[in-house]
C-alpha cells in the first residue's frame, strides 16, 4: 500500500531563463555575452514557443504537475513598463497546464533579473523590494486558477551570487563562477573565507519575499511560499558548532523567514560536509555527478526532515535530480531519493508533492554540459526525445509510488 497520498503532486520543474531562449532583457543574457568561457543560453530549448509540447509530454507520461516560471525581464522590460503581450503569454501557459490537468506551480523569480534592475543596483539597491513588489502586483493579475506560487527560487543561492558579484567588483574574485557547477575557479576559497551568505545579503530577499507573499495572498487564492537550496549538511561531532553556524547563515535564516508561509519548497541534490573551516568542497570521486556534486540520493530525506523541523510547514519538493548522461543512473538516483522521501512521510512529515529537476536538458547557468532532463533536446532542431526516466517517473506517479517497490 502506498505511503504517498492520492493528492500528492508528481511532476517536473523548469525555469524560464534555462529553457525559453532569447531572454534578451535579462541580466543573465547580458552577462553571457561578457564573460569569457561562459556558454550563452541562446535559443535555449525554445520552450517559449514549444511549451505546449513540453507540457503534453509531461501529462502524457502520467505526471500531474508542472513547475515553471514567469520571467520578470519579459513582463517588465523597462521600469514601470509592463508588457500585456508577455502577461498574456504566461496566462496561456497557465491555461495550457490546466487544460492538460497539470497542476501549475508558478515561480515568480528564478535567478534572472531584468537588466535595468541589475543596472539600478540589483538586490542591494534600496528600491529592490519596491521594484519586485510592483512586478508581483502586475503578475498577480494572471494567476487565476493557480494554487501554488513560489515567490523566489533559492534566495540563499541568490544571496551567494550577489556576494560573489560584489567580490568580483572588489577584485577578490578573478573569474566568474557558475552558481551550480563546482570547482571551476576560486569560488570555494571565497565562500570559505566569507561564510555564505552573511545576513546583509539575505535581508533584501526576505523583505521581497514577505512583500510578495502579502500581495499574492491579497490578490489570489494560491498557497504561497519560497524554495530553498537545502545542502543536507553534516559534520563530525567536533565540528557540530561550525555546522550550526554555516547552516544557519546559508539555510536556516531563510527557513526561519518562511514561518507564516503556506508551504516550504525543498530543493536537494547532494549532501556536503562542514569542517572547522566551513563548507568542504566535494572531493573528487568517480561517482560525482556532472556538476561535481557527490552522489547522495539520501540528501532528499535529510533536507525534507530538516526543513520541516525548522519551519513546521508542509513540504513541497520543488527540485531534486541528477546531472547524468546515463539515464539508468537518473532512475537509480531518483528511486533511492523517493524511498528516502517515503520514509520521511511514514515518520509523519507532511509532504505535498515531488517535482523532479528537470523536465528538459536545459541551460545550466553558464553551461550546456550538465544534463538533468527527463527529456533530451536537440539544440539545433529543438526536437524533444523523452528518456526512459520520463516514462519511469510517470509510472511511479500513476501507481502513487507503488511501482517503486521496496528496497
Ligand atoms: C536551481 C536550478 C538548477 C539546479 C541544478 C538549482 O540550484 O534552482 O536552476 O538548474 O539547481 O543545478
Amino acid at each position: 500500500m502506498s505511503t504517498f497520498p492520492p493528492t500528492f503532486l508528481w511532476g517536473a520543474s523548469t525555469s524560464p531563463h534555462q529553457i525559453e531562449g532569447n531572454n534578451v532583457n535579462s541580466d543573465w543574457w547580458a552577462r553571457e555575452g561578457l564573460v569569457p568561457g561562459m556558454e550563452p543560453s541562446g535559443d535555449a530549448n525554445d520552450s517559449y514557443h514549444r511549451y505546449r509540447e513540453d507540457m503534453e509530454m509531461l501529462a502524457g507520461a502520467g505526471l500531474t504537475s508542472y513547475r515553471f516560471g514567469i520571467e520578470w525581464a519579459r513582463i517588465e522590460p523597462r521600469p514601470g513598463q509592463f508588457s500585456n503581450a508577455e502577461l498574456a503569454h504566461y496566462r496561456r501557459m497557465i491555461d495550457t497546464a490546466l487544460e492538460l490537468d497539470l497542476t501549475p506551480v508558478v515561480t515568480l523569480h528564478h535567478f534572472s533579473n531584468p537588466r535595468w534592475f541589475a543596472e539600478e543596483g540589483g538586490w542591494l539597491s534600496p528600491t529592490a523590494t519596491e521594484r519586485f513588489a510592483a512586478y508581483v502586483t502586475k503578475a498577480s493579475e494572471i494567476l487565476d486558477g493557480v494554487k501554488w506560487v513560489i515567490t523566489i527560487n533559492e534566495p540563499n543561492m541568490m544571496a551567494m551570487m550577489v556576494m560573489l558579484q560584489e567580490a568580483m567588483r572588489a577584485g577578490q574574485l578573478s573569474q566568474w563562477q557558475s552558481p551550480t557547477v563546482e570547482g571551476e575557479s576560486d569560488r570555494d576559497r571565497i565562500a570559505a573565507a566569507l561564510p555564505v551568505p552573511t545576513p546583509e545579503y539575505a535581508r533584501p530577499f526576505i523583505a521581497a519575499h514577505l512583500a510578495a507573499r502579502a500581495i499574492i495572498r491579497k490578490r489570489t487564492d494560491a498557497k504561497v511560499g519560497w524554495s530553498i537550496a537545502n545542502g543536507a549538511l553534516y559534520s563530525t561531532p567536533e565540528n557540530a558548532a561550525k555546522l550550526m553556524e554555516v547552516r544557519h547563515s546559508g539555510e536556516d535564516l531563510y527557513l526561519e523567514a518562511s514561518v507564516g508561509d503556506d508551504f516550504i519548497g525543498v530543493q536537494a541534490y547532494s549532501a556536503q560536509e562542514v569542517d572547522a573551516n566551513g563548507l568542504v568542497p566535494h572531493p573528487e570521486h568517480p561517482d560525482n555527478t556532472i556538476t561535481g556534486a557527490a552522489y547522495r540520493p539520501d540528501a532528499l530525506g535529510t533536507a525534507v526532515r530538516h526543513a520541516a523541523a525548522v519551519t513546521g510547514l508542509p513540504v513541497l519538493v520543488t527540485e531534486n535530480g541528477i546531472a547524468a548522461t546515463d539515464d539508468t543512473r537518473r532512475i537509480a538516483y531518483t528511486t533511492e531519493a523517493l524511498r528516502h522521501l517515503e520514509s520521511a512521510i511514514k515518520d509523519g512529515i507532511d509532504v505535498r508533492g515531488y517535482l523532479h529537476w528537470s523536465l528538459l536538458d536545459n541551460y545550466e547557468w553558464g553551461h550546456w554540459g550538465p544534463t538533468f532532463g527527463l527529456v533530451a533536446v536537440d539544440r539545433a532542431t529543438f526536437v524533444r526525445t523523452p528518456k526512459p526516466s520520463l516514462a519511469w517517473l510517470g509510472s511511479v506517479a500513476r501507481t502513487h509510488g507503488d511501482s517503486l517497490g521496496t528496497a
